[in-house]
């Protein structure tokens, strides 16, 4: 049984957008993410590339897609190019995606084997001046490894030197970033799922266990819902771990009077949640953790008004910074004083609070969209300020997932704790605190 349904429709519109937004005489062509080799004879689990999931559902690999708008040969259109059955793989590796399948998840209806790609491309190549592929844009990303699709684009001008080559991916980002009716039900599955475990770990957490132990409970309550696991690596991380921005090592003891900031997501379907709660190990804040939390709670709340049509990444940013510095002078980290001497450069709060608070999710954790461009609605981010306080062994994040609308913002982790009375209530139910 799959984990979830899609109707065909959705990646039908999904086509029909972008090639709407193809000039004459182009096609673009999408692969499949392929394996990544771990060592040995093993791979990394497959996570299928998100614009080509975007465009067709095919959560395969050794899979290709053409779309040709315009094409003189009307089967040519459209073509979804899969893995031919294999009876040796489908012994050792099980079912493999069929013709009918195909049609039936992605609506394309010529479907054919990727080992005639090369053919069908040929053809298609002397019907078309442009052609537009797809590379990882991601500002800030780097790798030294050059993934297929990389070496697809390489392959391509090579062989047909002559065609002009185009980027798909500001198309798709433009697509993306605002999210449909559906994919909106898919996050918050996505966030339903990820509350449960919160709730669940609530429950569970005790001065002296280990956060494995914890990210074990999450991990368990992922999979019982059908999360395909985690959008990406989860933070479980327990006093001092805490202030470590990308703690992902999760593996210390877990201490009597310090927090436990988590930071996880489940995704389903392929979108992903991004949620961030802060517990103290033992049930109870104390003085200095609570007032540094009622903090950070306070922001979030102002924050989240600021999820408007209009309002940019960067204004939100800038706004939360702003409020943090407020509440860090109440908080005595440094003075109104010694603010108004800071250099422009490097403000003080900087010292506590050193990334943005806002970011894009849906199939990927830090999803398209751009800092500078304008919010509107059907856009999903998370809101996440936070405090690092590291003499202090105080680190303390609240992120929730929030849909832009034309009207209020919709929190769509409204329902999942974040209230001081709320959690201490919950662990003052927990079994092994009052063991
Ligand atoms: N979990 C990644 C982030 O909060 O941006
Ligand atoms: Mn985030
Ligand atoms: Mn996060």
């Amino acid at each position: 049984m799959p984990k979830y349904s899609i109707s065909p429709e959705f990646f039908k519109e999904n086509r029909n957008k972008f090639t709407g937004l193809l000039p004459p005489k182009s096609m673009a062509i999408f692969r499949a993410a392929e394996r990544m080799p771990r060592n040995g004879d093993q791979f990394f689990p497959f996570r299928q590339q998100s614009d080509f999931f975007y465009l067709s559902g095919i959560d395969y690999e050794n899979a290709f897609l053409i779309l040709f708008p315009g094409c003189p040969v009307k089967a040519l259109e459209e073509v979804l190019f899969i893995e031919a059955y294999n009876p040796v793989k489908a012994t050792w590796d099980g079912h493999m995606l069929n013709n009918q399948e195909a049609i039936e998840i992605s609506g394309i209806k010529s479907i054919k084997f990727s080992d005639q790609f090369e053919t069908v491309l040929r053809e298609l190549m002397h019907y078309a001046d442009a052609v537009y592929l797809n590379l990882n844009e991601y500002p800030k990303f780097q790798s030294d490894v050059a993934d297929a699709h990389q070496r697809l684009a390489l392959e391509l001008k090579n062989k047909f030197p002559l065609h002009s080559y185009l980027r798909a991916a500001p198309l798709l980002e433009g697509l993306r970033v605002c999210k449909s009716d559906h994919e909106i039900s898919l996050l918050s599955k996505a966030c339903e799922i990820t509350g449960k475990a919160f709730q669940r770990v609530l429950s569970f957490v005790k001065p002296d266990c280990y956060e494995y132990e914890v990210q074990a409970e999450i991990d368990h309550e992922f999979t019982i819902n059908r999360a395909n696991g985690h959008g990406y690596a989860p933070i479980v991380a327990g006093g001092l771990n805490s202030c470590v921005l990308h703690y992902t090592d999760n593996d210390s003891q877990l201490h009597d009077g310090d927090l436990l900031l988590f930071d996880f997501g489940a995704e389903y379907a392929n979108y992903t949640a991004d949620m961030s709660r802060t517990i103290p190990v033992n049930g109870k804040f104390s003085q200095r953790q609570r007032d540094c939390y009622e903090a950070v709670l306070r922001v979030l709340k102002q924050a989240i008004k600021l999820y408007v049509p209009g309002n940019t990444i960067d204004q939100i940013n800038m706004a939360v910074w702003k409020m943090m510095e407020k509440e860090m002078i109440g908080l005595g980290l440094f003075t109104a004083e010694a603010v108004e001497k800071q250099h422009p450069e490097s403000p003080l709060y900087q010292k506590y609070l050193m990334h943005g608070v806002a970011h894009h999710i849906g199939l990927d954790v830090h999803d398209v969209g751009l800092k500078h461009q304008p919010l509107k609605a059907g856009m999903v981010l998370t809101c996440e300020p936070g405090i690092y306080i590291k003499d202090e062994r105080i680190g303390i994040r609240l992120e929730n997932d929030i849909l832009v609308t034309d009207a209020e913002p919709l929190d769509l982790m409204g329902s999942i704790p974040i209230e001081i009375d709320e959690i201490e209530k919950i662990m003052s139910n927990n079994l092994y605190l009052n063991l």
